[in-house]
């Protein structure tokens, strides 16, 4: 086991090994390969309009970082894309760390807890910030400290695309109105339907640097 979040059930304690859990894409028409595709393509599309010069990226809770190596493969701006991919396990940021630099060599991979601001800082602000797999991993306190912070991470027009599955209780229609009042607008919101997964897309329309920056953003379940 590489590393992963306790979840506790009753007398048990569920671990969640993240290694395992990316194997779930391999299958390539699951589910989660199918809201993969999604992000993906919302990534290439937003570095595609984003204005001349330097793109930058941040993703918290990287992975493998799929969805970036997807959208900057044979990117024609990949050489524009700076920034950083967070992620705790290393065996999963090592991974990381070498697709991304196989197809954009000005994105780097941080070995640490995303959830800690002051990891973050340094790399911010973003135009593009990508929030996948943790909004169905975190309390929904943490949830809503995120989306409040998430737009003063930002350049004000950057994107932000979100993660969050759709089991009952469905948790989305509450993260589309916070991130709302937190001066985003919505761009798009994907899914199958209740109980499956969903993918949302943000524009950051109102940034208000400090405001609402907490220290810590989240820690997994
Ligand atoms: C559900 S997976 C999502 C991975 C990727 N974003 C994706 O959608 O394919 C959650 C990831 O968050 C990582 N993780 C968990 N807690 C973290 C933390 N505090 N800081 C950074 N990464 C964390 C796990 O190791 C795992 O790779």
């Amino acid at each position: 086991m590489t590393g992963g979040s306790r979840r506790a059930t009753g007398r048990q304690v569920q671990t969640t090994d993240w290694a395992e859990w990316h194997r779930r894409y391999d299958d390539g028409t699951g589910p989660l390969a199918r809201r993969l595709e999604v992000v993906t393509d919302v990534i290439r599309v937003a570095i595609h309009a984003a204005p001349a010069g330097t793109v930058h990226c941040v993703s918290l809770c990287s992975g493998e970082a799929r969805d970036l190596v997807g959208a900057l493969d044979a990117h024609p701006r990949a050489g524009d894309v700076v920034g950083v991919a967070a992620e705790l396990d290393p065996a999963l940021a090592a991974t990381a760390a070498r697709s991304l630099a196989a197809v954009a060599p000005g994105l780097r991979v941080v070995v640490g807890d995303a959830g800690d601001v002051e990891l973050l800082v340094p790399h911010l602000p973003a135009d593009i910030l990508v929030l996948a797999g943790i909004f169905g991993n975190v309390s929904d306190d943490d949830v809503a400290r995120t989306i409040a912070a998430a737009p003063a991470m930002c350049h004000e027009g950057a994107t932000i695309v979100w993660t969050r599955h759709r089991t009952a209780p469905d948790l989305t229609p509450r993260i589309r109105r916070q991130f709302d009042d937190a001066g985003c607008t919505e761009v798009a919101f994907t899914s199958p339907g209740p109980g499956d997964w969903a993918v949302g897309v943000e524009r950051v329309v109102s940034r208000r640097p400090d405001a609402s920056m907490p220290t810590r953003l989240f820690a997994f379940r």
